[in-house]
């Protein structure tokens, strides 16, 4: 094994996007916490593949929906992996409003868990927090899951004062990146023509905005936006 930057834990990087962002984060000299919950097959191969260039892999499954396996998970960790210096909260759920009619699921699991995981994080170790928000919150039928990242950005900030200076926080905001199966062809498509660049966002775009996270020592606070200039588009279209 070759010498490493520490363990960076990425929730929900079996598949996707927070599989891109561990295999970058790898590649980088950082061995990776593989944080899954129904993904099992995918988080073993993710570390075989972890593990062939040169880095440590654990998997380490909860259901972030349970508040008490929440709580108990980064002390779980840290008797694993030692040197903890990094979490990327990506894990999240994306589903309709007729499934979470409440709001209950889309908070626990898309503000909650990330509260709870960082706030002990920021106890126990120092380093970096950097939260997967969306820079397309407001969509028609997912009022639940994008009141769910506003709070989560807004969020990202408060943590930022509070855990510094042992700890960096920042937000990282993609637009359309991989369309989702909850999610129509002509829903994603639609979000992408509103683009300023009119194409969806490369995945290596995200995952290279979360190395210059983690390297930059003078940002903290801040929530980028990695979406082709979506968010420009906003003001005009929610008035
Ligand atoms: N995809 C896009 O274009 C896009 C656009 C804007 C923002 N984002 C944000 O970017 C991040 C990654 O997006 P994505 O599309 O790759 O995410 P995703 O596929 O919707 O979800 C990622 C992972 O979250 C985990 N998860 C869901 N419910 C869970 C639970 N109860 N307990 C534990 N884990 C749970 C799942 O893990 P298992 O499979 O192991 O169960 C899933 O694989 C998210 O925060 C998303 O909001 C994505």
């Amino acid at each position: 094994m070759k010498t490493s930057k520490g363990y960076a834990l990425v929730t929900g990087s079996a598949k996707r996007i927070g599989r891109a962002i561990a295999l970058d984060l790898a590649n980088d000299g950082w061995n990776i916490v593989i944080h899954h919950y129904r993904s099992v097959k995918e988080a073993r191969a993710l570390a075989e593949e972890i593990e062939n260039i040169g880095r440590k892999a654990i998997c380490a499954p909860c259901d972030l929906e349970n508040a008490t396996e929440v709580k108990n998970y980064i002390d779980e960790i840290i008797r694993v992996a030692e040197n903890l210096r990094v979490i990327v909260n990506s894990a999240s759920m994306f589903e309709s409003d007729a499934l979470d009619p409440d709001e209950t699921r889309h908070k626990l699991i898309n503000v909650e868990a990330p509260r709870i995981l960082s706030t002990r994080f920021a106890e126990k170790c120092s380093g970096n927090i950097v939260n997967i928000l969306d820079g397309t919150p407001v969509a028609p039928n997912f009022t639940s899951y994008g009141k769910s990242k506003l709070a989560l950005t807004e969020m990202t900030i408060e943590m930022a004062k509070a855990f510094a200076p042992r700890v960096r926080v920042n937000g990282l905001a993609p637009g359309p990146t991989l369309i989702h199966h909850r999610q129509s062809s002509k829903h994603f498509e639609d979000m992408v023509s509103r683009t300023s660049m009119k194409t969806a966002i490369p995945v290596e775009m995200i995952t290279s905005a979360v190395r210059f996270l983690l390297e930059n020592t003078a940002v903290t606070g801040q929530i980028i936006y990695v979406d082709n200039g979506y968010h420009l588009d906003i003001p005009r279209t929610r008035t």
